[in-house]
């Protein structure tokens, strides 16, 4: 197995061994794609909404947040052009019955060409050595050109294919490739069909008198519906912008990677309304702000890069993905999209209602441009808990598993560790923990060994444990261990609050933006 396969399974179990996720339904064998988050789960997906709200709406005094329903009214969705455009591209294999995108099984074909031409430039490197001249050598040598070319050909004429709805072609192009069920290797395909990632459900008593309804697949429409309602209450000038998390859901056909793709899952979106004409300026400025906010938590520049999209959707006129290394590669974490003013007018016209601005400044009435960030809350879990997720090989040749987590994040941010419950200890560490409880997420444990009680910390993300020894009685000070250096000092009790906030406070990463 490859390596790579082999940490993310390491990844999924420790999250489901230390009280991260969990499959749902677990006990009638899960749900696809789908999945619960436990205790230290929900600590940490808690703080990674805190640190994008109070990034978002704390720190900026145009922005405001909301919570809007999920059930939303049926017409919203044919307005923003979801019922009828909100598709993938499937197909079934007759033999296994399994079903595929068409779309990712010609991509996944490129990506097999890419690592070809990868080996053959890997190859000639180790024959160079230091003489390789990597660029000279993509642009001439006759194979890596030759993958390279049959990649942009597939490509570009299946983006063809889709945008003209020719479906047909979708399917001969996987034919004439000789694609197979990667788990059969059967190519006996059915034919291609656009298939919508919404699901629907009812509103109502009686079969009869029923409303279709659909679970919103974004909670961005939430916000477009809203604009009037916080605009006028806020009384804010534009640009403003609105927040808002929620849940989304998609009928996802491969949903693979844990919480990578989902059927139910988060996101946190803002749309900063601003008068025509500015958008573009604003679209820059927010892809800047947004990797800020992500480099501020410290998982590495190297991990980020901008993905701006060549192809833009009909009602964007800029557009980019965050991309972040994950264990599987570099893949879309957050969408920055400047979406015109598309969705206002869209909804002017299903509702009949106007929804439009008056700028005192400019004298005029319009409906407003939108500049959108869209980030995926599980997709940034994954990202946070993989980077975090350490083997280390210590001095005296132990090992341990830390999960680094930025302080603010971490789901506990103290373990109160009397060394036994007994001789008063025990009642020492309760009075510690309910002098700190009105301030962070603590822990209390006496049981087992001091070092498989540190272990166990380190593996959630603890950043200080607190041991409570015999001499803490008499000179109220306890020994205060770093997570990541391990390093122990002697601490004043009534230091500890101080020391904690300090290095746990979200100002230290809200400070960095
Ligand atoms: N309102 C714009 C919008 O929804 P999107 O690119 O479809 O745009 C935005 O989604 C973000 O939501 C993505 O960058 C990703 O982080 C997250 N996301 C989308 N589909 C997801 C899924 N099935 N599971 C988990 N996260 C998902």
């Amino acid at each position: 197995m490859a390596k790579q396969e082999d940490v993310f399974k390491k990844l999924i179990s420790h999250a489901k061994e230390y009280g991260f996720i969990f499959p749902s339904s677990e006990i009638y064998d899960g749900l696809s794609a789908i999945y619960d988050y436990g205790q230290n789960g929900a600590e940490l997906k808690n703080n990674i909404k805190q640190y994008w709200w109070k990034a978002m709406v704390q720190l900026n005094d145009n922005i405001v947040g909301i919570d809007s329903a999920i059930f939303m009214h049926p017409t919203i969705w044919k307005a923003s052009g979801h019922v009828d455009a909100f598709n993938d591209p499937l197909i079934d294999n007759k033999d296994s019955k399994k079903r595929f995108r068409a779309d990712v099984l010609l991509e996944d074909y490129c990506a097999k060409l890419e690592d070809k031409a990868q080996k053959e430039i890997d190859k000639a490197a180790k024959r160079f050595g230091d003489a390789f001249d990597k660029n000279e050598f993509e642009n001439t040598n006759p194979r890596v050109l030759e993958y390279r070319e049959k990649q942009k050909t597939i490509l570009s004429r299946m983006a063809q294919s889709l945008e003209k709805e020719d479906l047909a072609d979708v399917k001969a192009l996987i034919e004439e490739l000789e694609i197979a069920d990667p788990d059969t290797g059967s190519k006996n395909w059915t034919d291609v069909r656009q298939f919508n990632l919404m699901f629907g459900t009812k509103l109502g008593a009686s079969a009869d008198s029923a409303t279709d309804l659909y679970l919103r697949p974004e909670t961005a429409q939430g916000i477009f519906v809203n604009f009037l309602n916080v605009q006028k209450t806020s009384r804010h000038k534009l640009p403003l912008g609105i927040a808002q998390i929620g849940k989304a859901f998609r009928n996802e056909i491969v949903a693979r990677q844990f919480i990578f793709r989902m059927r139910e899952f988060e996101q946190m979106e803002m749309q900063y309304f601003v008068p025509p004409g500015t958008e573009l300026g604003f679209y820059e400025t927010w892809k800047e702000k947004r990797l800020n906010w992500h480099l501020a938590l410290g998982l590495g520049a190297e991990n980020y890069k901008f993905h701006d999209h060549e192809k833009l959707a009909h009602y964007a006129n800029a557009a980019a993905d965050i991309e972040f290394k994950f264990p599987f590669g570099f893949k879309e974490l957050e969408g920055i999209h400047s979406r015109t003013d598309f969705d206002l007018s869209a909804h002017e016209k299903h509702s009949g209602r106007k929804l439009q601005y008056f700028d005192a400044e400019r004298n005029e009435n319009y409906v407003p441009y939108v500049v959108e960030t869209s980030v995926g809350l599980d997709r940034l879990f994954l990202a946070i808990f993989s980077n975090c997720l350490k083997d280390e090989v210590l001095e005296d040749g132990s090992e341990r598993t830390v999960l680094s987590l930025p302080p603010a994040l971490a789901p506990v941010k103290a373990a109160i560790l009397p060394l036994m419950k007994k001789d008063g200890l025990g009642e020492y560490g309760e009075k510690i923990f309910n002098e700190l409880k009105y301030d962070f997420n603590m822990i209390y444990e006496d049981k087992d060994s001091i070092g498989k009680r540190y272990r166990r910390q380190d593996a959630i993300g603890t950043p200080f444990c607190i041991t409570i020894d015999h001499d803490s009685l008499t000179d109220n000070t306890v020994t205060l261990r770093d997570r990541d250096t391990m390093k122990q000092e002697r601490v004043a009790v009534a230091d500890l609050r101080r020391i904690i906030d300090e290095k746990t406070n979200f100002r230290n990463l809200l400070s960095k933006i």
